[in-house]
């Protein structure tokens, strides 16, 4: 390196780019990383290393925006380097590179601070979403450590205070999904609109709060490690970051928190303490963007619990008359908690084109008039086969098939961006309010 110091980050980086240090074993990976980098032109490689304990070392020297590290390597492999990175120097976010069948380790990985992971062998879109992803969620972290190098201790404690009350504020988006009847579809759309939001490297979870009957971990092939029965005795006390690492993650990177494995434990719940569900809920959101919860369509006092902390509830009904005059129950009892008309988002499922409804099921328009409500997405009843076979493989549709054109798939991504919408922030922008300004020239770091 030439200069008296590098600055962090490197010497020669644009003005908005974000550094990138590699931590890999295999000198070609590494090559062929930076490769597929160097035609970002808001990214810059600053530096590569060949196992953890060099990693640690440059990531000390470097202190880049984030360090992709590889998992298995000799000397210190990526766990161990991980967790001395995220104390040593809290500025850089870890991305974490595994092969499938590592989901354990990995899951260790995140535990020891990785900020997500990215699926061996890479795939360029992956890896650019996830970097800008990592980098902007991680952005509150890195300036505050990158101000405490310039003001009082004071003010930087002041600082973070604020930027901590602001990321509390933000703290994740609880999107309940219910139907007044068994079979409607909850499950799937669900774990559909879960997988969709998580695309871009948001943290999302899933949480089953059909106590008695919840199938997510089934409909996703997950044996789970621990579910709600096991977080109870703590619930009081619960850590959130202990949370993250005890629940289950689906290959995908989805964590679900998994329901009951048999329906008399439930009401260990239902009948003791139904809150509690709502109020695990509200302990751990901020560990997420987004948390969907799939409920039971019993009304009872869990599900409500979870209403009342939701901030979109998406109601989905079926067109046939019965299910639709149940629905129409639902949204006069919702009138009554107060929930007002931005909270509820009114979805039909398994609707039938006009050609084979045959008087079988309400028209669209007369559910609208009904409910007096809009029906903001229309899922088509689809060949009960293609979900099926999704479920065989344990991933939602939204993962089997990568089609966002076709439906079903196309109505859960119309509805998931309908739900971010809905759900973001006018003022979303932590950036300004966490804007560094120094009191003394900082030289170079901070200039514009
Ligand atoms: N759009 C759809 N078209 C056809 N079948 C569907 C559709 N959505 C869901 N299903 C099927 O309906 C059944 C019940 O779905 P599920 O998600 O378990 O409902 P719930 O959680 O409301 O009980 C499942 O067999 C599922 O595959
Ligand atoms: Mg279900």
């Amino acid at each position: 390196m030439s200069g008296p110091r590098p600055s962090p980050g490197g010497d020669n980086k644009g003005p908005q780019q974000i550094t990138i240090l590699l931590v890999d074993d295999i000198p070609e990976t590494r090559e062929n990383i930076k490769k597929l980098l160097a035609f970002e032109a808001d990214m810059k490689v600053v530096g590569g290393a060949g196992n953890g304990r060099e990693g640690v070392e440059m990531a000390k020297d470097l202190k880049p925006d984030i360090i992709i590290m590889d998992i298995n390597m000799p000397d210190m492999d990526g766990l161990q380097a991980t967790s001395l990175i995220t104390k040593s120097v809290p500025q850089a976010a870890v991305i974490i590179m595994s092969v499938q069948d590592e989901t354990d380790y990995m899951r260790r990985a995140m535990g020891a601070g990785a900020r997500d992971f990215i699926a061996k062998p890479i795939n360029i879109d992956d890896l650019t979403n996830t970097i800008r992803t990592v980098y902007r969620n991680h952005e509150a972290i890195r300036k505050q450590y990158q101000m405490a190098q310039f003001t009082t201790p004071d003010q930087a404690m002041k600082q973070a205070a604020k930027i901590e009350k602001t990321l509390g504020e933000r703290a994740g988006r609880v999107i309940a999904v219910y139907s007044a009847q068994g079979g409607a579809g909850v499950t799937t759309i669900a774990t559909s609109i879960a997988t969709l939001l998580m695309n871009k490297g948001v943290r999302v979870m899933v949480a089953d709060a059909d106590l008695q009957f919840g199938d997510v971990a089934a409909f996703l092939d997950i044996k789970p490690q621990a579910t709600i029965m096991e977080l109870l005795p703590d619930a009081d006390d619960l850590d959130p970051e202990h949370f993250d690492n005890i629940i289950s993650t689906h290959g995908s990177g989805l964590k679900v928190l998994a329901a009951p494995l048999r329906p008399e434990m439930a009401e260990v719940i239902i009948k003791g303490r139904p809150s509690v569900y709502g109020q695990i809920i509200e302990k751990v959101r901020r560990n997420y963007d987004y948390i969907v919860v799939d409920t039971s369509h019993a009304l009872d006092d869990v599900a409500i619990g979870v209403f009342d902390i939701a901030d979109i509830i998406v109601l989905v009904t079926t067109c046939g008359l019965t299910a639709v005059k149940n629905t129409g129950l639902v949204v006069d009892l919702f009138k009554q908690l107060g929930y007002g008309p931005d909270k509820v988002m009114l979805v039909t499922n398994k609707v039938y084109s006009e050609r084979d409804r045959k008087n079988a099921t309400l028209p669209v328009d007369k559910i609208n008039g009904y409910l007096k409500m809009p029906v903001k997405v229309e899922i088509p009843i689809v060949d009960e086969r293609t979900l099926l076979a999704a479920t065989l493989r344990g991933v939602p549709i939204t993962i089997a098939e990568r089609d966002r054109s076709k439906p079903p798939v196309k109505q859960y991504a119309d509805l998931s961006k309908l739900l971010v919408e809905a759900l973001a922030d006018e003022d979303d922008d932590l950036a300004a309010l966490v804007e560094v300004k120094p009191e003394k020239k900082p030289g170079g770091l901070f200039r514009r």
